[in-house]
C-alpha cells in the first residue's frame, strides 16, 4: 500500500462527518475503497453488495465492516494488519460464528456445527472465497468438485473408475448428494456418521430423489434397500463392477448377508440361505442371482422378487 493512498484516505477521512454517520469505530466502506482498490474493484457483482441496502440497522451498516469488523483502529493506526479481522488467519469457530450473524436462515446452524466439517475445524472460507472468487458457483475457490478435491483427493480417484456417477463430467455435483453444511439426520444407512448425505422426499434417502422406481413403498420390500441403504451394495460414487455394484460377481454380496448366520437380519435367526434343494450355486445360471430375482429393490407382486 502506497503511503500516497494512504493520504487519499486520510483526507477522506477528515471529510466523512460531513458525508455519512459513523459510530462505534465504523469508517464505512468508502475508506476502505480508497485504499484497497484491487479488493473493492468488482465487489459491485458480489451478492454481498446488496448489504448496506439490506442490514441499514447495523452499526454502521457498511458492506465491508460487516465482516471486516469497524476499521477505525485499522485506519488510524495507518493500515494496521492486527486491527482487522483477517480471515484466514481467524480460527474456524470464529469464521462461523461471523458468517452465521446472516446465513443462519440458509444454513441450519446446529446441522453445521454438528458436521464433520466444523468438527473437523473447516470454516467457510476454506470452501468459500469472497472477493475474486472465480465466476463458477456461489463464491467457491474453484469449480466446486475441484473446492472438494482439493481435501478429497481419492474421491477423485473413484469418479474416475468405469462405472461412475458423471461428476468429473460436470454431469452431476458433489452437493446433488451432499450438504456440506452438514445433513440433519443422525447416521446414514450402515454409516455411523451423517456423511452429509442430503435427503430427497422429506425423510428418504437421497437416490430416490433421481432414482424415483426405488423409491417404494413396495409390497414385498427387500430389507437392506431400506435400512442399510443403497450403499450396502453400491458404491455411490463409483465402481470398476457394472451397476456400481460394491463386488464384482453378485452372488458373493448376496452371500455375504443370505448366509443363515444366527445373530443376523430381523428377527436375528440369520438371513435366509438360498435352499440347497433348488439353488445349485456350482452351475453358472445360479450366480447372477439376479436374473431370476430381478425386481432386487422390492416388488409389488412376488415376496422373492422375481417379478
Ligand atoms: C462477506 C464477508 C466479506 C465482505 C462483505 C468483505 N470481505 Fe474482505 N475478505 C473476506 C474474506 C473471507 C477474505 C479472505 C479472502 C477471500 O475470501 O477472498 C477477505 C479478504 C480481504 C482483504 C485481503 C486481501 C484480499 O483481497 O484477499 C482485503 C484487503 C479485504 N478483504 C477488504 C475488503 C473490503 C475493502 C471490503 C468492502 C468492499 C470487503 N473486504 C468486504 C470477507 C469479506
Ligand atoms: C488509509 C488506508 C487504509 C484504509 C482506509 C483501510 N486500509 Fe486496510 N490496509 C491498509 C494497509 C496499508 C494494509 C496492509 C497491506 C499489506 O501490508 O499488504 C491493510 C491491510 C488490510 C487487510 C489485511 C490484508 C492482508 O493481506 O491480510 C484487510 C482485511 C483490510 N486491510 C481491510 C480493510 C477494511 C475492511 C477497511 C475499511 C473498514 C480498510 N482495510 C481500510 C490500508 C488501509
Ligand atoms: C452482514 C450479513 C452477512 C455476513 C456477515 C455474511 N454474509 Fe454472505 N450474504 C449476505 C447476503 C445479504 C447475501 C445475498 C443473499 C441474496 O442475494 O439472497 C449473501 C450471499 C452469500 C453467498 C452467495 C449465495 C448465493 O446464493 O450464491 C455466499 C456463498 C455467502 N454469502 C457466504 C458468506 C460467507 C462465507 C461469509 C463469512 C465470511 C458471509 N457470507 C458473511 C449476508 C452476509
Ligand atoms: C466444505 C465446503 C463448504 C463449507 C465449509 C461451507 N460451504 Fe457454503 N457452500 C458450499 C458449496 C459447494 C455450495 C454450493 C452448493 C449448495 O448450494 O449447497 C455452498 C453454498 C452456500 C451458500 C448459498 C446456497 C445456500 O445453501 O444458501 C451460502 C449462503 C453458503 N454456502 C454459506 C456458507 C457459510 C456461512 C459457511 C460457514 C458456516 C459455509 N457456507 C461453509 C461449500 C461449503
Ligand atoms: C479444507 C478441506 C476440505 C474441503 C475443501 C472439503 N472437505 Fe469434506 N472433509 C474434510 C475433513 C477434514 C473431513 C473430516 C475427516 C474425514 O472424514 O476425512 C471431511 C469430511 C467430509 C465428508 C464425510 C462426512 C462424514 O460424516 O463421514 C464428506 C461427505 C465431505 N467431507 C464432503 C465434502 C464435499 C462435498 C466438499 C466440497 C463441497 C468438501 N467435503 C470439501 C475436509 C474438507
Ligand atoms: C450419487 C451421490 C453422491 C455423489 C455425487 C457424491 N457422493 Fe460422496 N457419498 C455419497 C454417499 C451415499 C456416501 C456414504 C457412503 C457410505 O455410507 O458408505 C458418500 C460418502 C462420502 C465421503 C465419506 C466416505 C468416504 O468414501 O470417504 C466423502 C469424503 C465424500 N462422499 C465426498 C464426496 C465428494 C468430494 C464428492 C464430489 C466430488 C461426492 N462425495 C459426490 C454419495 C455421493
Ligand atoms: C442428481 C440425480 C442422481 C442422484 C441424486 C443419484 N443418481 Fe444414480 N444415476 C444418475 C444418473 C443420471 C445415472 C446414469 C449414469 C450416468 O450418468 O452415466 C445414474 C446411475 C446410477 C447407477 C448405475 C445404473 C446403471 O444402469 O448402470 C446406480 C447403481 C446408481 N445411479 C445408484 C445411485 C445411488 C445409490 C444414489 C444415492 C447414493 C444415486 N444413484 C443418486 C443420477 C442420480
Ligand atoms: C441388496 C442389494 C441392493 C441394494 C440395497 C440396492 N441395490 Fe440397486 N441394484 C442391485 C443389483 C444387484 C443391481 C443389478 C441389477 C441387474 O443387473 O439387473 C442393482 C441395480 C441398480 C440400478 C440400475 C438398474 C436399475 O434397476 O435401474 C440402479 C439405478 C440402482 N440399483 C439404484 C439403487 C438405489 C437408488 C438403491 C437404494 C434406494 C439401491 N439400488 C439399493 C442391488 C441393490
Ligand atoms: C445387506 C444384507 C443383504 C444383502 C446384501 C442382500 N439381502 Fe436379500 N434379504 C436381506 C434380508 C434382511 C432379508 C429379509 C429376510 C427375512 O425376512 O428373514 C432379505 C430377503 C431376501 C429375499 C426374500 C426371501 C425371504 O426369505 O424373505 C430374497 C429372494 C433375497 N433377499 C434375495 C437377495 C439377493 C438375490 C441378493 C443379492 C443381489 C440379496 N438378497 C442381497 C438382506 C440382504
Ligand atoms: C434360476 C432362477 C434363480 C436363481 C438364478 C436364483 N434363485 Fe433364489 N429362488 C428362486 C426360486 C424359484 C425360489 C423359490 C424356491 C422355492 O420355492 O423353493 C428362490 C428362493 C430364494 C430365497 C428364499 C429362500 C428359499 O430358498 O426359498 C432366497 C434367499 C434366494 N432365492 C436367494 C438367491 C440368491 C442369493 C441367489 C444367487 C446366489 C439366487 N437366489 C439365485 C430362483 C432363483
Amino acid at each position: 500500500m502506497t503511503a500516497r493512498i494512504f493520504l487519499l484516505g486520510l483526507a477522506f477521512f477528515a471529510a466523512l462527518p460531513a458525508q455519512q454517520t459513523v459510530s462505534g469505530g465504523y469508517i464505512g466502506s468508502g475508506t476502505c475503497r480508497l485504499c484497497h482498490p484491487d479488493t473493492a474493484q468488482g465487489f459491485n457483482r458480489n451478492p454481498h453488495f446488496r448489504l448496506p441496502a439490506l442490514t441499514p440497522e447495523a452499526p454502521g451498516g457498511t458492506a465491508c465492516e460487516d465482516c471486516h469488523g469497524p476499521g477505525r483502529e485499522h485506519f488510524e493506526g495507518k493500515g494496521d494488519k492486527t486491527k482487522i479481522v483477517r480471515f484466514p488467519l481467524q480460527a474456524a469457530a470464529d469464521v462461523i460464528d461471523r458468517c452465521l450473524r446472516c446465513h443462519a436462515k440458509d444454513i441450519g446452524k446446529m446441522e453445521f456445527r454438528r458436521s464433520s466439517h466444523a468438527t473437523a475445524e473447516i470454516g467457510c472460507v476454506s470452501c468459500h472465497k469472497i472477493h475474486q472468487a472465480p465466476e463458477i458457483g456461489p463464491l467457491l475457490h474453484a469449480a466446486e468438485r475441484d473446492t472438494c478435491y482439493g481435501c478429497h483427493a481419492a474421491i477423485r480417484a473413484r469418479f474416475d473408475l468405469p462405472f461412475k456417477h458423471r461428476v468429473n463430467e460436470g454431469a452431476m455435483r458433489c452437493s446433488d448428494c451432499h450438504n456440506p453444511h452438514g445433513a440433519p439426520q443422525a447416521t446414514w444407512g450402515g454409516s455411523p456418521s451423517t456423511a452429509m448425505v442430503r435427503h430427497a422426499f422429506g425423510n428418504d434417502t437421497v437416490c430416490t430423489g433421481c432414482h424415483a422406481d426405488k423409491r417404494g413403498p413396495f409390497v414385498y420390500e427387500h430389507e437392506p434397500v431400506r435400512v442399510e441403504g443403497c450403499a450396502s451394495c453400491h458404491n455411490p460414487h463409483g465402481s470398476t463392477n457394472a451397476r456400481l455394484l460394491n463386488r464384482p460377481a453378485v452372488f458373493t454380496m448376496c452371500l455375504e448377508c443370505h448366509n443363515n448366520v444366527i445373530g443376523f437380519g430381523p428377527r436375528e435367526t440369520g438371513i435366509p440361505a438360498p435352499g440347497a434343494s433348488f439353488h445349485n450355486l456350482r452351475e453358472p445360471r445360479f450366480q447372477n442371482c439376479v436374473t431370476c430375482h430381478a425386481r432386487i429393490h422390492g416388488s409389488n407382486a412376488d415376496a422373492l422378487f422375481r417379478r
